[in-house]
């Protein structure tokens, strides 16, 4: 075995590469459950491409034949409903994960310097996914799947001057079709599972490359023994990956619960109009998109005014597209001279603690038609939203933070 490893890394360093990212990768002690969902997402992902080429070998993209093929693979297919909600649930999951991963993210200060690249990376991983999820949605062809897709092309046609033709373009047809379909396969199944792929290579490289930050937002490297190892640091491997199976394992039992009793999620990962196959001519009574991007279409529905001429959908858009945009320049904003949660001051605190409520609130009020109230309430949480990130520049610099100790605390 001894003599192959070194054949091989005579050829290609594997040695180094195991070492430089698991065997001598210090991350800092002080890990805790937050620190769990960088690898689920990594999990989840491997479900997602494993299932999803098995979907495929029995799945037909097509507008005749698309909705007939996923039941075929849910009666007939051997294991083919396992394969199917391992898929479907894994979506679901992965945003769950996702927001889990950016949360901490947010908590830690981890997007701060030196870590914006980590972070941009992070956002390009999710505006991808958003993609993958939205364009995998349409596969099965059922009701939900075809006006959901509907609806979020129409708002491109908001785009003045451009809009209609950038819409037809997209759907490659003038309403959801086949072609639309047959390219949204393409691109679900190929394009963007290699652009995902080399982004989460890219962001774990720049992770890597600066080191891990922690629960403390204490930066370890200053802090070295004389091997030059950090003090607070212990190797990934053992240590860590040992540990991250503890969270596989917790991930796997309530995965599992989803899979095999609640696949649909009370009509949440797999919405009830989905069990129809899509019909261009009826419209269902109420389309909302997939709880993940349900704080966004909240945000969406909440611009009702007309300005400068143009019309509110196209605000909407426009606010819609902000709100993401926003947390790119994320690290830029945050001008406290600490990075934990831990050691900000109670304005940082509750200025996060808003925004988390306000996101969650805001994806309830996606998820229900829309009625004067609630609309109301969703421009309010939609200005707190922004007022968190605009406001972030002068809270940080206001506040009084604690002093941040030595060494990580645990
Ligand atoms: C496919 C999706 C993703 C995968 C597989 C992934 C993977 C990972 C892994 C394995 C780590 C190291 C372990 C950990 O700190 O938990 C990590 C760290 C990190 N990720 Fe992600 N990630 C994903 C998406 C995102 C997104 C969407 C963001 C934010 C926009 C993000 C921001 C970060 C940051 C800031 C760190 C450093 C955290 C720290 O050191 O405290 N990631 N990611």
């Amino acid at each position: 075995m001894q003599k192959l490893i070194n054949w091989v890394d005579e050829r290609l360093p594997i040695v180094d590469a195991w070492n430089k990212h698991l065997g001598k990768y210090y991350a800092p002690k002080n890990f805790n459950v937050w620190y769990f969902f960088g690898s689920l997402a990594m999990l989840v992902l491997v479900n997602q491409l494993v299932t999803g080429i098995w979907l495929t070998m029995s799945y037909n993209p097509s507008g005749e034949g698309a909705f007939a093929s996923v039941e075929y693979i849910m009666r007939d297919v051997e294991w083919g409903w396992l394969l199917r909600y391992l898929h479907s649930t894994g979506a679901s999951a992965f945003f769950v994960v996702v927001y889990l991963h950016m949360f901490r993210g947010l908590m830690y200060g981890s997007y701060q310097k030196p870590r914006e690249l980590i972070w941009i990376f992070g956002m390009l991983i999710y505006l991808i996914l958003m993609a993958e999820a939205f364009m995998g949605y349409l596969l099965p062809w059922g009701q939900m799947s075809y006006w959901g897709a509907q609806v979020i092309v129409n708002l491109f046609g908001a785009i003045p001057v451009i809009g209609e033709d950038l819409s037809l373009w997209i759907r490659g047809d003038y309403l959801i079709s086949g072609i639309t379909l047959n390219r949204f396969f393409a691109l679900h199944v190929v394009a963007l599972p290699i652009v995902l792929l080399g982004l989460v290579v890219l962001h774990i490289l720049a992770l890597h490359e600066v080191g891990s930050n922690n629960p403390d937002g204490i930066d370890i490297k200053k802090n070295k023994d004389e091997n030059g190892i950090p003090k607070d640091g212990i190797p990934f491997h053992p240590y860590y990956t040992v540990h991250d199976l503890l969270g596989v394992g917790v991930f796997f039992f309530i995965f599992f619960i989803v899979v095999f009793f609640f696949p649909e999620g009370g009509g949440l990962f797999i919405e009830k109009p989905n069990f129809e196959p899509a019909n261009p001519l009826k419209t269902p009574d109420h389309i909302a998109p997939v709880w993940y991007f349900t704080p966004f279409y909240a945000m969406l529905r909440a611009v009702t005014i007309d300005l400068f001429g143009l019309d509110a959908k196209f605000w909407g858009v426009v606010v819609m597209g902000a709100a993401i945009a926003i947390l790119f320049v994320l690290p830029w904003l945050d001008k406290s001279p600490v990075r934990s949660m831990r050691y900000k001051g109670w304005l940082s605190r509750i200025a996060l603690a808003i925004f988390a409520v306000s996101f969650v609130v805001l994806g309830y009020l996606g998820l229900v038609p829309a009625t004067e109230g609630r609309t109301m309430v969703a421009q309010i949480l939609t200005v707190l939203y922004f007022l968190y990130f605009i406001l972030m520049p002068f809270y940080t610099r206001m506040e009084k933070t604690k002093p941040v100790p030595e060494r990580v605390t645990g």
